[in-house]
């Protein structure tokens, strides 16, 4: 299992065990994260599952799409140089302990 910890819009803290090969998004989801609502089920295509990742999962992640690029630049939360779209972040093992905030309006 896979631990990660969601920093929540309020600033509270929500810690979830995930199988590998669920999205972000959908550990979100699973677990009723407050602010990843996800309208257009994991297409990149709504981006109201937008986090933020810290400079320690950047340089681990996959690289970020085009498209995702693209999609980040319409987010209601401003944009943020570790802006990832959690539905195209794919849960592994080199996610283990990571901390992922909830992008939220300002
Ligand atoms: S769920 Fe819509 S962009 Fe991720």
């Amino acid at each position: 299992m896979t631990e990660i910890t969601f920093i929540l819009p309020n600033g509270g803290e929500k810690a979830c065990s995930a199988s590998e090969g669920l999205s972000l998004m959908e550990l979100a989801l699973q677990n009723s994260v407050p602010g990843i609502v996800a309208e257009c089920n994991g297409a990149a295509a709504c981006g109201t599952c937008h986090v933020i990742v810290d400079n320690t999962l950047i340089d681990i992640l996959d690289p970020i799409s085009e498209h995702e690029n693209d999609m980040l630049d319409f987010t209601t939360a401003p944009r943020e140089p570790g802006s990832r779209l959690s539905c195209q972040i794919r849960v592994d093992g080199r996610l283990n302990g990571a901390v992922v905030r909830i992008a939220s309006e300002m």
